[in-house]
């Protein structure tokens, strides 16, 4: 009989967990992406034991992530996911940008073995390193029977991606489920679950464009005391494709801010609608009102940009 498929692959692409700092007690002063996968893997001996690869897909501050680095990982994730001797993946990632690659992952792969984003809030030469059992708790996620679809793992929680934000700039529990909750725990080394692991139907990692074709510009704007529109009008008129609106309270925008949408509509410009408040989303819409902008339910602005964007390469595969 087959035995059951034990190898863990583990894809790096740089941040905090990868950064290295001064001194020991530097814990907010360094240079993220710095240290190699590998490196990084070897470094748990919890781990020592584990069927485990590593491979260096990137090696980029999340602050810089984007389309290579995003093509790149989707390669290297679909290709391991085909092994049959890889029961599930772990991609460690910087914080700032995690909730973006992990909506982009899920809603492309909605993969039927795990793939769980992993990352730390200091580097990994501090004193108070969160990397390695950040690190551990994600292997033992991956390797949890049953596992499957794109998750990620910090301080202990495992969250799904669709709602998922980054909530706090320097504590180590720093993201946020929404108001659906996580999906678990991991104590003692067992994943608690609480709640479904995510599904969704898979675009296909063949929407995206082929290495170094453009991807739709999809910019975020605003919505503040005082916005007046303008930069919404620049925008249209310097050809972007799609803009996301972060509209204040329940998705409301100033006057000036509404009318530049509809102008920016009239032109062809893909308009949404999420709100800048930290949770909740956009409820209870009016026919003919916010939902004629396209509603982004509880996504933070960043993970709409995503939606957005994925949104607009699946309208430009359909023409012909
Ligand atoms: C990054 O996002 O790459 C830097 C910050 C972090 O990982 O916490």
């Amino acid at each position: 009989m087959a035995s059951a498929p034990a190898c863990t692959v583990i894809l790096g692409t740089g941040g905090t967990i990868a950064g290295r700092a001064a001194a020991p007690r530097e814990a907010l002063r360094y240079a993220a992406a710095q240290i190699g996968v590998a490196e990084l893997v070897a470094a748990v001996p919890a781990l020592a034991g584990v069927e485990l690869e590593a491979e260096q897909v990137a090696q980029v501050d999340s602050k810089d992530m984007g389309p290579p680095v995003w093509t790149a990982l989707v390669q290297a994730v679909v290709r391991h996911l085909a092994r049959a001797e890889v029961s599930g993946l772990v991609v460690t990632h910087g914080t700032d940008t995690l909730e973006e690659t992990a909506l982009l992952l899920h809603r492309l792969l909605a993969p039927a073995k795990p793939v769980v984003l992993t990352a730390a809030m200091r580097p990994a030469t501090s004193l108070q390193a969160d990397g390695p059992a950040n690190l551990c708790d994600a292997v033992t996620v991956a390797r949890t029977p049953g596992a499957r679809g794109v998750v990620a793992v910090m301080a202990g929680t495992v969250f799904r991606p669709e709602g998922l934000r980054k909530h706090h700039t320097w504590k180590l529990d720093a993201f946020a489920a929404g108001d659906e909750g996580a999906l678990g725990q991991v104590v003692d080394g067992q994943l608690r679950q609480h709640r479904a692991w995510p599904d969704a139907r898979p675009l296909g990692a063949h929407l995206l464009p082929p290495a170094g074709a453009p991807w739709p510009r999809v910019e975020i704007v605003t919505s503040h005391a005082g916005a007046d529109g303008r930069l919404v009008d620049l925008l249209c008129a310097d050809g972007v494709d799609g803009i996301v609106l972060a509209g204040t309270g329940n998705g409301t925008l100033s006057q000036g801010l509404e009318q530049a949408e509809q102008r920016a509509q009239q032109a062809g410009v893909a308009v949404w609608r999420a709100s800048r408040c930290a949770a909740g989303g956009i409820v209870g819409l009016e026919p003919g009102g916010l939902a004629s902008a396209g509603s982004a339910a509880a996504l933070s602005p960043a993970q709409a940009r995503v939606a957005l964007t994925l949104t607009l390469l699946e309208q430009r595969a359909r023409v012909p």
